[in-house]
């Protein structure tokens, strides 16, 4: 695709490293008046904004002040079909789960569903700044293929793969080891490497999948090194102890997924609350990202992600928003109530880490920092625009800040889709732009 190149003015913020600590500024760097120069999707370069002025003429200015604009927002772990699940009350994981969960994503067996369904989840997506996810699908192979289907038709970096769970769910979610192992191996064929499409290997979790199924998982991991893993671990005391009675030879609930060859450096495992020292050293060892979901485990009463004993064991952990466990699809929100978590065990997370770790910092966890992430010249041009004034609230809030990190804080904490001005995909703006292909 080739077009006219655009250049986008605006205040701009991009993440070299992460950063150490608060006083650490050599991780990122600020424009008061930036350009970021766009070209066949990609950035081409990021400079103040003085520096284009001699070829203004030749290039399309969309001015985005007095905004901020960084690298679009990256989540790690949400569930494509429960879309209509978040909110769902009362229920703690296993009942949530066989009271809510199972029965709706039922329902995306149905093709058209499934359809209707993935063009309503990427526009939550994109509303909230949010321009790549590591994504579940339902266990039918269709609502995988709605989901790449409208990837694609967005040209969004997306990683995505269905669930794979043969016991313990109702059948109509359920696969067998063979049909998933022959599911996922068509879905690879189709999608893994098409445009901007990642396929993940999805064993849901340890209790959904029998021991047949989880050696098909690791057999497609084997075959498919490139592929992420994504799935669950340790998020809930009945759910580690009845996988326990289901594997009573493995060490611990992570031995169930390392006998199976499914822990590696690109296997993304959501929540990992209440890990041994056993099991933390072999996720280390295995170099897996364990991935936070505040709302999700303060939603469903799951526990505390204990981040810098996870950190202090050399992990790299995630963040995101498991929804429909989670009860937002806005990265701002998951840093908020990320925020509150860590406070209630003394670990307080500074604004600028926190904006790295839903940029850059989620890039690195899945393996995609030189592509996605940044605005780097020469990575793609997925790009957010925030406003710190959305809200009144935020308004009247703003009015008392005077530094970068204050008003980063403020979108921390009071920031939701309200204060996503514009998201950018491959260069085009999709949200108020509307952008087409
Ligand atoms: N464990 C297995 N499946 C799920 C799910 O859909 N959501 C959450 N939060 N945990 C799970
Ligand atoms: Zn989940």
């Amino acid at each position: 695709m080739t077009g006219a190149a655009t250049l986008l003015r605006g205040r701009a913020l991009n993440f070299l490293s992460e950063p150490e600590g608060p006083e650490d500024s050599a991780a990122h760097v600020y424009f008061e008046d930036c350009g970021i120069l766009i070209e066949d999707g990609r950035i081409r370069e990021v400079a103040d904004f003085a520096q284009f002025a001699p070829r203004l003429d030749r290039l399309h200015l969309v001015d985005h002040r007095p905004h901020l604009m960084m690298a679009g927002f990256i989540d790690p772990h949400i569930h494509f079909p429960q879309v209509q699940v978040i909110a769902s009350w009362g229920a703690q994981l296993l009942d949530w789960l066989n009271t809510y969960t199972f029965p709706e994503e039922a329902r995306f067996g149905d093709p058209d569903h499934a359809a209707v369904m993935a063009v309503r989840f990427f526009d939550r997506l994109i509303e909230t700044g949010t321009t790549t996810a590591a994504t579940y699908c339902s266990v039918h192979r269709a609502s995988a293929e709605a989901f790449f289907a409208e990837a694609a038709r967005r040209n969004m970096r997306m990683i995505g793969g269905k669930v794979m769970m043969d016991r313990n769910a109702p059948d109509a979610v359920l696969d067998t080891a063979q049909s998933a192992h022959d599911d996922c191996k068509a879905l690879i064929a189709r999608w893994h490497g098409t445009g901007r499409a990642h396929y993940a290997i999805s064993p849901r979790f340890a209790i959904t999948s029998t021991p047949a199924q989880l050696e098909a998982a690791g057999a497609l991991a084997a075959e498919h090194p490139d592929c992420h893993v994504q799935t669950h671990l340790s998020e809930n005391h009945d759910e580690i102890a009845l996988t326990a009675r289901l594997y009573p030879d493995a060490r611990d609930y992570a031995g169930v997924y390392e006998d199976h060859g499914l822990l590696g450096p690109r296997t993304l495992l959501g929540h990992c609350l209440h890990l041994t020292a056993r099991e933390t050293a072999a996720l280390a060892e295995a170099g897996a990202r364990p991935v936070f979901c505040p709302t999700s485990n303060l939603f469903l009463g799951s526990g505390l992600f204990d981040d810098a004993g996870l950190r202090a064991q050399g992990l790299v952990n995630a963040i995101a928003t498991d929804v429909g466990g989670g009860s937002s699809y806005s990265m701002l929100q998951t840093l908020n109530e990320g925020y509150k978590v860590l406070q209630l065990q003394g670990q307080s997370l500074h604004p600028l880490r926190a904006f790295h770790w839903i940029t850059r910092g989620n890039a690195v966890a899945l393996g995609l920092e030189d592509r996605i992430g940044t605005i780097d010249p020469g990575t793609e041009a997925d790009i957010v625009v925030l406003d710190a004034r959305a809200t009144p609230a935020m308004a009247l809030r703003m009015e008392r800040a005077q530094t970068l990190t204050e008003e980063l804080f403020v979108l921390q904490m009071m920031g939701d889709d309200r204060a996503v001005a514009e998201t950018y995909v491959a260069g085009l703006a999709r949200k108020a732009g509307n952008g087409r292909d």
